[in-house]
């Protein structure tokens, strides 16, 4: 399958990665151009163990490559993940409130041009 991650933070790359290394052609997508470029170079700007090498295995599987612009990735996905951020609640307590300024700021657009099903 050919699938979109949103998001190439901590749960986007490493989703990404396992997914690639399954042998499914995977495209990260992520609006941060620096952290695009390092991951486009191989290079991981978060750590997690056995990444570097998980993305290595990954290339030479599925294959897995890093971008900024949505659309074309969206139109070639069969399954799209979306896992940007999500901004603390105003207790402090973890992510998952979704509404307020932050989220309006980081609106993903999609628009569904098909229903598939393979
Ligand atoms: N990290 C964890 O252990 C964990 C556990 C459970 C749930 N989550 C949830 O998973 C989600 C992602 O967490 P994370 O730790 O990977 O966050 P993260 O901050 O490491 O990564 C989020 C990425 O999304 C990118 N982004 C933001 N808006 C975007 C947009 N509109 N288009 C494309 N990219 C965009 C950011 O540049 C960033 O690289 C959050 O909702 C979080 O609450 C995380």
């Amino acid at each position: 399958m050919r699938v979109t991650v949103i998001g190439a933070g901590y749960v986007g790359t490493v989703t990404g990665a396992c997914m690639a290394y399954f042998g499914h052609a995977v495209t990260v997508v992520d609006t941060d151009v620096a952290k695009v470029a390092k991951l486009s170079k191989g290079e991981t700007p978060i750590y997690e163990p056995y990444l570097p090498e998980l993305l290595r295995d990954a290339n030479a599987r599925g294959g897995i490559d890093f971008r900024c612009d949505l659309s074309d990735a969206i139109a070639e996905s069969d399954v799209i993940f979306i896992a940007v951020g999500t901004p603390p609640q105003a207790s402090g307590a973890g992510g998952g409130h979704s509404t307020g300024p932050m989220p309006r700021r980081r609106k993903i657009r999609l628009r569904i041009v098909a229903w598939r099903i393979r």
